[in-house]
């Protein structure tokens, strides 16, 4: 299982003295010097965290691959265009949310999502979509051809019991399968930590886990480069 480093909350830190830093660019160096497979953000549209600078910058110096989670809205797709990550995860997005709460209705979007899939196509960047793990959705997401989803891990990692942690390790499992005999690729991510993580290794059909808020906070403690170091080696 790859592992790609979300480094939104390095930039929620600068942004709470709104100097310079720590730099989500120093951050993104030091995640792939540990051995990260690539680097993700997210440019919100209230530029929360990530902001414009940030992402020009990575995608100058980024060297494994950059993944720009965005809402399909015209301003964030025109700047995805400019910029050409290798991959955009579209995801939903509201104002008042800590983070992102659920998946992506892909049913109730199709012809949007399909419109901005085969935009990004046409510049050559990959699309995934960020949902649920329903079959309705993944059946969904590969008629409107994206390459990939990105299932959305927030109730397993919630569970609360060993065994509800179990049956929704099921529920993953099950669309992580239904989306590769689709053809797509599979990602994951949303919760997961140092923990949940093991369980998870046994989905075989995950390509990629998008890990942020647990590595981040980890590093707090033992530093960034650890931090990293310690999760791909539960990810191997
Ligand atoms: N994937 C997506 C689509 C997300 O929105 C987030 C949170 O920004 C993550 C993965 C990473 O989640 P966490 O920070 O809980 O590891």
């Amino acid at each position: 299982m790859r592992l790609c480093i979300n480094i939104d909350h390095i930039a929620t830190l600068r942004e709470a003295r709104g100097g310079l830093e720590p730099d989500p660019v120093t951050a993104a160096h030091i995640c792939e010097l540990a051995g990260a497979d690539g680097i993700v953000c997210h440019l919100r549209e209230d530029r929360r965290h990530i902001n414009d600078r940030d992402l020009r910058i990575l995608r100058e110096t980024v060297k494994t691959k950059l993944d720009l989670e965005m809402a399909a809205t015209d301003e964030i797709v025109k700047i995805a265009i400019e910029t050409l990550p290798e991959l955009v995860t579209f995801v939903p997005e509201r104002r008042q949310e800590l983070t992102t709460e659920g998946g992506l209705d892909v049913l109730g979007h199709m012809h949007h999502l399909r419109d901005v899939i085969a935009e990004m196509h046409r510049h050559d960047i990959e699309a995934s979509l960020f949902i649920d793990p329903v079959l309705e959705q993944v059946e969904a997401a590969a008629e409107c051809e994206a390459d990939k989803i990105e299932i959305h891990t927030g109730e397993y990692a919630n569970a609360r019991t060993d065994q509800e942690q179990m049956d929704l390790l099921e529920v993953v499992r099950t669309a992580a399968r239904r989306a590769k005999e689709l053809g797509m690729g599979v990602n994951a991510g949303h919760g997961l930590n140092y923990l949940n993580i093991i369980p998870f290794r046994s989905i075989t059909e995950i390509d990629e886990v998008s890990i942020g808020h647990s590595i981040i906070s980890r590093a707090v403690f033992v530093g960034l480069d650890r931090a990293v170091r310690e999760m791909i080696a539960l990810t191997r």
